[in-house]
């Protein structure tokens, strides 16, 4: 299914000052003295291989050990206490718990005491590897992530690392971890990323609806009473002439009414996995009863948490480059190396848009308050919308502020989309279970661009404009010369 992953040639420019390909122990299991290891059967471990490596890899469920004797610290010790501890500790499952918004909610849920375990393959970490990305910020090995919050905290998290496309893995963790709660983040989640080519569209969506399926299939199997609360988008209702409501929305037609799941106009292959996944979960909380939310997510933006900032190795990943870079984050990025914002087409495209400290209290607030049995809950999780346009002035009157000479370019729209449109969208739920937002104020937009600053030196101006087209898209793999 994802022979691509193992391809060496990239669709994009691939990067000259990055590392050219990812290093040999990666997804190792090298952490001899503290790790308990556990084979799976994970298709993962056969793409590990076919990638020709010569150390021999597998699965692991990694109980990771302290660093040093600072993991003396006493338990609770972090400097950020739990106001709203669950009144019994609550066991959280985080799927995609390595990648942008999951690293910083696994964190945040620990920090409230809540019993945290990650899933993840790594393999957002391969997919930069494959495309000569990465991060602006440097960021830890999973295993390093871990142990640096147990040595600042007392804190552990379990970890998993395997793909949930492979049943026999994801059995294997819900049986051991047995989760109270699953928030599923584990997604290929760039809409570039899947329009690459066709094995990118097709991977896009087998990793999305098969893992998402399997995930509701173990929820069935081992914890009938386990919440999923599933990290959708608000892409998937698409621009549409009239308001959008959280989820549903109540019809009279021909003299009859009825309340019935709000359209979906998805835009992408990445966004119509979503759309077939809010499905597959509507459907199994009528069918089995199981309960569930659907986070419509709006664009991330914004690096730091309370508790990514205690240590560098908390440090969250960043993302600015054409593929994976969200608006804002990109346009901060852009306007610290002297790179015009690019635009793209006329700029009036509007969406949802959300603080990742706001990310990380919806799904708590999600969790803390869960759906009932049979349920199917969706919640809008944004708290501003803005254009592009917006946007750009935003940054460019931050940046001059701080003696950047902000300029932006209109470059032709790699996408499909209305460029103008009506947008109004509801997202009144979250708010009324105590979601206190943190709006875009000129004080965050001060330190995204100072935090971009600080990391230009790492920026790969090549990565920057555009290059995966919605049009051109093709069944050859997309390559480049390395
Ligand atoms: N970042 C945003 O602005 C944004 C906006 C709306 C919705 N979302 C949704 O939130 C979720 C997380 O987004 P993100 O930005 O953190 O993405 P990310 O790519 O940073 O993280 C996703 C993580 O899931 C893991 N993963 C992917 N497929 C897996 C599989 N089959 N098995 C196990 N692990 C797997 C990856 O290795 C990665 O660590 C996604 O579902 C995305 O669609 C994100």
């Amino acid at each position: 299914m994802a022979q691509h992953l193992m391809s060496t040639s990239c669709s994009l420019k691939p990067s000259t000052n990055r590392k050219p390909c990812f290093k040999p122990n990666q997804f190792s299991t090298s952490y001899p003295a503290f790790v308990r290891t556990k084979t799976f059967g994970s298709p993962f471990k056969s793409l590990v291989l076919q990638g020709k490596r010569t150390q021999s890899h597998c699965t692991v469920h990694a109980t990771v050990a302290p660093i040093s004797d600072e993991a003396q610290t006493k338990p609770n010790s972090g400097s950020h206490h739990s106001t709203t501890e669950p009144s019994n500790p609550t066991r959280v499952m985080v799927i995609g718990g390595d990648g942008y918004c999951g690293w910083a909610t696994a964190l945040h849920l620990s920090n409230k005491n809540y019993e945290v375990a990650i899933v993840d393959s790594m393999v957002r970490r391969l997919f930069d590897h494959q495309l000569g990305l990465d991060s602006l910020t440097p960021i830890s090995s999973i295993h390093d992530r871990i142990r640096r919050w147990k040595s600042l905290t007392g804190k552990t998290m379990e970890l998993y690392n395997g793909d949930i496309c492979d049943f026999e893995f994801l059995s294997e963790t819900f049986n051991s971890f047995k989760p109270d709660a699953v928030v599923h983040f584990g997604e290929q989640r760039s809409a570039p990323y899947s329009m690459i080519d066709r094995s990118r569209a097709v991977f896009t969506q087998n990793n999305n609806v098969i893992g998402t399926l399997n995930v509701l299939f173990a929820i069935k199997e081992f914890g009938e009473a386990c919440h999923l609360v599933k990290l959708g988008t608000m892409g998937e209702y698409g621009t549409p002439n009239i308001d959008i409501e959280e989820g549903f929305i109540t019809i009279t037609h021909n003299g009859r009414t009825d309340t019935l799941p709000f359209p979906k106009q998805a835009s992408s292959f990445y966004h119509l996995s979503k759309v077939h996944d809010s499905n597959n979960i509507a459907f199994t909380c009528k069918a089995w009863g199981i309960r569930a939310t659907d986070l419509n997510q709006g664009v991330v933006y914004g690096i730091k948490t309370n508790e990514t900032e205690m240590h560098e190795e908390l440090c969250n990943r960043f993302d600015y480059d054409g593929v994976f870079g969200t608006a804002l984050n990109r346009f901060c990025v852009q306007a610290a190396v002297g790179h015009p914002l690019t635009v793209y087409g006329k700029g009036g495209q509007t969406r949802g848009y959300l603080d990742i400290r706001d990310t990380v209290q919806c799904v708590e607030l999600a969790i803390a308050n869960p759906a009932q049995p049979g349920e199917f809950r969706v919640f809008n999780q944004f708290t501003e919308q803005f254009s592009v346009n917006q946007l750009a002035t935003l940054v460019t009157d931050a940046g001059k502020k701080l003696g950047l000479e902000v300029q932006t370019i209109s470059v032709p729209n790699p996408r499909v989309e209305a460029e103008e449109h009506y947008y109004n969208a509801k997202h009144t739920k979250l708010i009324e279970l105590g979601l206190k937002p943190h709006l875009l104020s000129d004080s965050l937009l001060d330190s995204l661009l100072n935090f971009s600053i600080k990391y230009k030196d790492r920026v790969d101006t090549k990565q920057i404009m555009p290059n995966v087209s919605w049009r051109k898209i093709g069944v050859k793999p997309k390559t480049v010369a390395a």
